[in-house]
């Protein structure tokens, strides 16, 4: 069984993505656990070197447990596209470029896309709880949905704006943050943390 976080903890969360830490913040907010973001504590991000989603939470998370001595909360998450094998995949920020200009991205999975009829896409998104002894407990959550272009929608972030989750019509981009919460695959993930973990 998984250690449990309780009442009244401190919990580093491991990111340094803003769409991410809004995301995960408003997920844990009803809980009674302090969060400190590892920017704020000036933690560095260590590089993500795994081959998947759950190595690379991992590494963050322990990194940042390591560091400040407190448990720590990573994410590693990301787009995929059936037509591209899984692509970008553990790679969907690099799509970005330096300048982490998701149109840029985004325009990057059309066009690799092409003509290929496939358009189904997931997004993956795997959290992991580290504690300083070493100890980690990992979750794994998934949405699937459309690939759609051109993009719709001005909130979320990432590529948000050109996935339709199935069974719905509207993209990530044009839902409230809400809306997308009882779907993604951050949620997903994070209801099994919650379970697990949190009294
Ligand atoms: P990483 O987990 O820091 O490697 O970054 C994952 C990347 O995947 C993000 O920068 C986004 O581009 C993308 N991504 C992950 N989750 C979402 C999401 O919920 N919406 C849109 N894009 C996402």
């Amino acid at each position: 069984m998984a250690r449990r976080l309780p009442a009244g903890a401190r919990l580093v969360l491991a990111s340094h993505n803003p769409g991410k830490l809004r995301e995960i913040s408003a997920l844990i907010a009803p809980h009674r656990v302090e969060c400190v973001s590892a920017a704020t504590l000036g933690l560095l991000e260590p590089e993500e070197t795994a081959p998947d989603f759950v190595g690379n939470a991992r590494l963050k998370a322990l990194a940042a447990t390591r560091a400040s001595g407190l448990p720590a909360l990573a994410d590693d998450s990301g787009f995929s596209v059936a037509a591209l094998g899984g692509a970008p995949g553990v790679v969907s920020a690099r799509w970005a470029g330096p300048a982490k200009d998701f149109a840029l991205a985004m325009q990057r999975v059309q066009a690799e896309i092409g003509a290929n009829a496939d358009r189904r896409a997931w997004f993956t998104a795997a959290l992991c709880l580290a504690w300083p002894d070493g100890e980690t407990a990992t979750f794994l959550g998934r949405v699937e949905g459309t690939a759609i272009w051109p993009p719709r929608g001005e909130r979320g972030f990432g590529y948000d704006p050109m996935f339709v989750p199935l069974a719905g019509s509207r993209t990530y981009g044009e839902m409230e943050p809400a809306e997308k919460h009882a779907t993604s695959h951050r949620a997903r993930a994070f209801a099994q943390l919650l379970a697990a973990c949190f009294d």
